[in-house]
């Protein structure tokens, strides 16, 4: 059935006579043109998945309902599938210091929070950490810290050398810097860079973000594009005051700058920050934006992050099937991930990197899907 079809019941129903007849027809008319309303959006999003586009009302609409979320849902996997295949990329992240000078309202290492026991990895046990990931088979090494001003750009560079000589392809998530920092990074010969614009709510991202501004944060993301990384950023996914359109802004902004990666978590309110005690996101909302985004930027890199997986035990699983083609399991060693807290209820804090590589190689196969054996970049096929 089509828009015209439902038009021509709704013709039929006013030629109808009795009052009892009318109200019945009603009801039915008022079936009808949600029924056309729901067809419309469900074309709708069968156009995206071919023409990879949707006018931000449309968004909205999506986002508004859980009318279309299995519909979405299903033709995000399919386009996952048409264009990155069933491989999944495995990164290894080492959250290598949580000393942070930022104080994002959300985040349990935040400067302020007297609570967070602080620690630093030394550039040897980066290394070994890396190594180790190498030999368990990984391809790839996320470096991801706090805004930590120990490491400068040289130390950096020094350990970006060492892990491009094992072969592995280097991700950075340190934060903002300056563009000769991202420079000499860029130099040492890392590969890509995450920096998620957290939100594009100029207002919101100002009240969540004390002494950061949003301009700097654009120039971040333009600079890493500018300078070759493969850029990615993303969102927190049910912030305290954040609205669905400004949700729909913040995909439209990630198809705008031609992100090659996406990482969205729903937020997860964190003790000792000033957003402890708020409402946090849910997971099929966060679903529903990287599905979304899925149609919109088919062929980029999305993980199926941790968060996700803290507010449901499948909750990565479920990602994977519905968008995501990347997972990034943590392979910091010993007592430091207990440490590098950004919400509560992290998962996998008490398990080795190796049990860690295992226990993700076995999710990624239990739903028919293959270990990539490539760096995994975006245009590679
Ligand atoms: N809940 C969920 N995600 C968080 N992050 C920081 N704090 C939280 C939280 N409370 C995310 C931010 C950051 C990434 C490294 O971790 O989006 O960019």
């Amino acid at each position: 059935m089509n828009l015209s079809r439902a038009f021509l019941n709704f013709l039929e129903i006013l030629d109808t006579g009795t009052f009892a007849e009318n109200f019945k027809n009603l009801i039915i008319l008022q079936k009808s043109i949600i029924l056309a309303y729901n067809l419309i959006m469900i074309e709708k999003i069968e156009n995206a998945a071919k023409f990879h586009h949707l006018d931000r009302l449309d968004i909205i609409r999506i986002l508004a309902t859980d009318e279309f979320d299995e519909f979405l849902f299903k033709t995000a996997d399919s386009v996952r599938k048409k264009y990155k295949g069933d491989s999944v990329h495995i990164r290894g992240i080492i959250e290598f210091s949580n000393i942070c000078k930022q104080n994002c309202k959300y985040c349990g290492i935040r400067k302020d929070n007297p609570n967070a026991e602080r620690y630093r990895l030394s550039p040897d046990e980066i290394i070994l950490f890396a190594q180790h990931a190498k030999e368990k088979g990984f391809r790839t090494i996320v470096l991801q810290s706090g805004e930590d001003g120990f490491f400068s750009a040289e130390k950096m560079a020094g350990i970006i050398k060492k892990i491009k000589s094992l072969d592995m392809a280097v991700t950075l998530s340190l934060g903002e810097k300056t563009t000769g920092e991202y420079e000499v990074y860029k130099k040492a010969g890392a590969d890509r860079y995450l920096l998620r614009i957290e939100t594009t709510d100029k207002t919101l991202y100002g009240n969540l973000h004390p002494n950061m501004s949003f301009e700097n944060r654009v120039r971040c993301l333009k600079d890493l594009k500018k300078l070759g990384y493969e850029t990615g950023t993303g969102i927190l996914v049910g912030l305290p005051g954040q609205s669905i359109e400004s949700i729909a802004d913040d995909i439209l902004f990630f198809k705008n700058i031609d992100a090659d990666m996406i990482g969205l978590g729903p937020f997860i309110p964190a003790p000792d920050t000033p957003l402890s005690k708020e409402k946090g996101g849910t997971l099929t909302q966060a679903l529903k934006v990287m599905a979304i985004t899925r149609l919109l930027l088919p062929d980029i890199n999305i993980p199926a992050t941790t968060a996700m997986e803290t507010l449901h035990p499948q909750g990565r699983l479920m990602a994977l099937q519905c968008g995501a083609n990347v997972i990034m399991p943590n392979v910091t060693e010993g007592d430091y991930r207990k440490k590098y807290l950004l919400y509560p209820g992290k998962i996998a804090v008490n398990t080795s990197a190796a049990q860690n590589y295992d226990a993700t190689v076995k999710m990624i196969e239990s739903i028919g899907r293959k270990v990539s054996i490539t760096k995994g970049f975006r245009r590679d096929t």
